[in-house]
């Protein structure tokens, strides 16, 4: 009598720890409610949860503490943590303390199965869940040859999805770069945490200067690429969905050819000193020049530079930038860190850039690239994440690029752009969480920006 007492004790007492153990029991249903969900258990028993997340995200799973002690049975038989792949499907870990690696999970549909197992008083354990996007959803490494295009956030000019983690590489030609400037930005903002709206929606580009984050008031420079590739990341959080980005690229390849004058008409060009990145010749003499149209604004940047350095006065080899109207200029010799020169904002000009090397002493020498971009263009993210003031523009020159994906199937247009497209059902409404707020919506504008050749 007395012994089933106890054991009636001690079954309520587990049912207690069940039930202060938030829905432990098995297969206790446990939803995404519009940002986190904790969960724990501890002591012993056994139960699971199936964790579901809305169509077209994934569950990612996060543990946050764990204490299950597994008696020294090493495969985690006995006390666990099991984690699969949906309701109840594919097992991708089962973990006890022994078990050291990563303790962040995602399941590849709408659910994930956990399974808490103890037969020890003292074991604990405490989780997280959110949901993520489907990767499906991100857009997709992408091969531009083209001269020049556009890219977009997924779904633009729609809002972008919320709890979204995409990174993807554009890829341009062999032995090219790509210049990369903005036309139309706008990140959703924090309510929560005025004083740092990057904490929320995120966006990364990692260009030849590193990977840098654009938020409110960072330097916002035309992006150049390392090599032929540049990467994006695009982080959102739960709330404050907006239209994301559209932003324009201009593939250049580099000139290294030495004459006495070279006019540089496009709106973006990369050129070199002769033999780059070999040792440039003794007494050569080269000029460059870039004409300023109405309207447009030079940024010029030399991402190497090394040039024999003689006296303060580079009386040997130099480079000289001079803007003819102005008619100032600056004579540079020695080492410059890459990005150390640059040239900025002149307008209504003409760019003369001169480079001349002496009868001895070669060094590696430089290269350079320029961009033209609207005069009104932003050279910082204004406070507010959304700097553009008028309607977003829309996406009519779609580049015509190639998926780089498993599949090398061709399709017409990128993932990006194909995401892109304006449609009347478009699906972006849904994947958004009915919660979203969206204070940050429509305060856009286009920056008109002339591609192609400066007439
Ligand atoms: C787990 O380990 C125990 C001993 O520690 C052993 O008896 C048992 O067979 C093992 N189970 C599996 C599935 O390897
Ligand atoms: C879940 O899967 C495990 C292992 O395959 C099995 O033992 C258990 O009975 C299953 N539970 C349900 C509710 O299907
Ligand atoms: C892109 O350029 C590469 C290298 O020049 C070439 O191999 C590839 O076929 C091109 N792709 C398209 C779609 O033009
Ligand atoms: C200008 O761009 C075109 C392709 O758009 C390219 O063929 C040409 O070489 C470029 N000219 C210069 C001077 O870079
Ligand atoms: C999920 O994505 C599909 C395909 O884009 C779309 O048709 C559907 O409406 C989306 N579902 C939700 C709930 O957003």
């Amino acid at each position: 009598m007395l012994a089933g007492g106890l054991l009636v004790l001690l079954v309520v007492a587990m049912e207690m720890r069940c039930l202060l153990s938030f829905e432990c029991s098995s297969n206790a249903p446990l939803s995404y409610e519009g940002n986190h969900r904790d969960f724990r258990a501890s002591g012993v028993l056994t139960c699971s949860w199936v964790l579901t997340v809305p169509e077209n995200y994934t569950v990612k799973l996060t543990i946050t503490q764990m204490n299950v002690d597994s008696g020294g049975n090493f495969n985690c038989t006995n006390d666990h943590l099991q984690i699969r792949d949906g309701a109840n499907s594919s097992l991708l870990a089962q973990i006890c303390n022994s078990y050291p690696s990563s303790s962040v999970f995602r399941s590849s549909g709408t659910q994930m199965w956990v399974e808490y197992k103890s037969t020890q008083a003292s074991n604990s354990f405490e989780a997280s869940f959110k949901r993520l996007l489907n990767p499906s959803f991100c857009p997709r490494n992408v091969i531009a040859n083209d001269t020049s295009g556009l890219l977009t956030s997924p779904f633009y000019p729609n809002n972008f999805p919320n709890d979204m983690d995409c990174s993807w590489d554009i890829t341009g030609q062999a032995e090219s770069r790509f210049v990369l400037i903005f036309r139309f930005l706008c990140l959703g903002i924090c309510t929560s945490s005025l004083s740092q709206p990057c904490a929320c929606d995120s966006l990364e580009i990692g260009d030849v200067f590193g990977a840098r984050q654009i938020c409110p008031q960072t330097e916002l420079i035309p992006f150049i690429s390392v090599e032929n590739k540049i990467s994006l990341s695009l982080v959102t959080d739960e709330q404050n969905s907006a239209k994301g980005f559209l932003a324009k690229y201009d593939s250049v390849f580099r000139l290294e050819e030495c004459a006495s004058m070279t006019q540089l008409t496009n709106t973006s060009g990369w050129f070199s000193s002769p033999g780059f990145p070999s040792s440039y010749p003794n007494n050569v003499e080269c000029a460059w020049t870039i004409p300023i149209p109405p309207g447009l604004k030079i940024y010029l940047t030399f991402l190497e530079f090394d040039v024999e350095e003689c006296g303060a006065s580079c009386s040997c080899d130099y480079v000289e930038v001079a803007f003819t109207k102005a008619q100032s200029s600056q004579k540079k010799c020695g080492r410059i860190a890459s990005g150390g020169w640059v040239l900025k904002n002149a307008i209504n000009d003409e760019i003369v850039i001169t480079f001349k090397s002496d009868g001895q002493g070669r060094q590696k020498g430089f290269e350079a690239v320029y961009t033209l971009v609207p005069q009104d263009a932003w050279e910082s993210v204004p406070s507010a994440f959304c700097p553009w003031t008028d309607p977003a523009p829309t996406t009519e020159e779609i580049p015509t690029v190639l998926v780089d994906d498993a599949s090398t199937e061709r399709i017409p247009t990128a993932a990006i752009a194909q995401t892109a497209r304006p449609s009347s059902d478009d699906s972006s409404a849904t994947v958004t969480d009915s919660t979203t707020k969206r204070s940050s919506e429509g305060r856009g504008a286009v920056v008109v920006f002339t591609s192609g050749q400066v007439k």
